[in-house]
């Protein structure tokens, strides 16, 4: 019984350890955010096994420390020497196969939970997201209606479809855990059953530029009978004709999932600085170039700006603005031309829009 006394007591306290630690210690500081998601039960599994082996690694670690810097410290008037180990086989043997089968557990674990991630469901309802610098998308192929919000039917499995025109985005929604970057010149794919209704957000988790961290779009899980009701009221043709310019031009400002341009991911409306400058006080006033010369912004510069987005540019600023706006709002007016017998100059309803910011 004496010569197992050490290792009991051991014993003891390392599994004492490991439940306060996994219960007071880790568990509250590394807590994850509510699961919203079919596919949080797998991941959290994982989360919780891979916190179990921390804490009871942890905890042998620092009780055999410890309980040895304690009990076995030197008496006084003990001047004799330690006894001499010259290793332990057996126990180099143990320790080197039990954590390779812990390991080789938890990748099996992994690939099973990944397995299930994947796995294609009945009845899925297809999103396509476009994640650019610096905004989100989202178009619904079978319902024809697109927006700048993801909003999902709760319980219904969903296929997104993701794709970046420009850099690596990542698709990251905390509450349902699973994340998939989006790589520019191939789509990739993410499988999501919302479980909770709610509202969250939708971050970008991959270092994407300048606006990277405000790359962020609502996401709204709703009952089967909104989500109806709001496919209803998006896929309604905006009814151009009955908008002024002015109106025109602060829808050609907005996201581009709500029809317009995304001009609101660069450039505000109330003086501050995104990335480009602000349109509040644009109209009218003098800009200085970072070649020294100035021009006062009247319609001929502020057309000139969008279309050439690179041949003035304003004194601070560095030209990160596409150079393609020509042809898509060429694309634009000749398709609301087609449609609704409409005949409109986008820039111009830019400029009315930026004028009104004046008043
Ligand atoms: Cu997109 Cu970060």
């Amino acid at each position: 019984m004496q010569k197992y006394k050490h290792f009991i007591i051991v014993t003891v306290l390392v599994l004492l350890t490991t439940v306060v630690l996994k219960y007071v210690v880790f568990g509250p500081m590394f807590r994850l955010p509510p699961a919203a998601s079919a596919e949080s039960a797998p991941i959290d599994a994982l989360f919780e096994g891979h916190f179990w082996v921390i804490s009871f690694l942890f905890a042998l670690i620092m009780v055999l420390m410890l309980y040895a810097i304690v009990v076995f410290r030197r008496k006084s008037g003990d001047e004799t020497d330690g006894p001499h180990v010259h290793g332990n086989t057996t126990l180099e043997i143990v320790w080197t196969i039990v954590p390779v089968f812990v390991v080789i557990g938890f990748a099996v674990w992994g690939m099973v939970a990944l397995g299930q991630l994947l796995q294609e469901k009945d009845d899925e309802m297809v999103v396509v997201v476009t994640g650019k610098q610096w905004e989100w998308s989202f178009a619904y192929p079978e319902q024809g209606v697109k927006a700048a919000q993801l909003v999902l039917p709760v319980n219904q499995p969903i296929l997104l479809e993701m794709y970046s025109p420009d850099v690596l985005h990542s698709f990251w929604v905390p509450e349902f855990r699973v994340k998939q970057d989006l790589v520019p010149g191939r789509p990739t794919f993410l499988r999501i059953t919302p479980t909770e209704i709610g509202n969250y957000k939708l971050l970008c988790a991959e270092i994407c530029g300048m606006e990277h961290a405000n790359m962020v779009a609502d996401v709204r899980v709703v009952d089967n009978a909104t989500f109806l009701a709001w496919m209803e009221e998006r896929s309604q043709r905006i009814d151009y004709a009955a908008l002024t310019p002015v109106e025109r031009g602060a829808l050609w400002y907005g996201p581009e999932g709500d029809g317009g341009f995304g001009c609101n991911s660069c450039h505000s409306l109330d003086g501050s600085v995104i990335v480009g400058p602000s349109w509040l006080g644009l109209y009218g006033s003098t800009r200085v170039f970072d070649n020294g010369t100035t021009a006062v912004a009247d319609d001929e510069y502020i057309r000139n700006s969008i279309f050439y987005p690179g041949q003035q540019v304003v004194q601070g600023f560095v030209n990160q603005m596409p150079n393609n706006y020509e042809e898509l709002f060429a694309a634009q007016e000749a398709d609301i031309l087609l449609n609704d017998g409409l005949e409109i100059d986008i820039v111009a309803d830019l400029i009315a829009f930026i004028r009104s910011l004046n008043e």
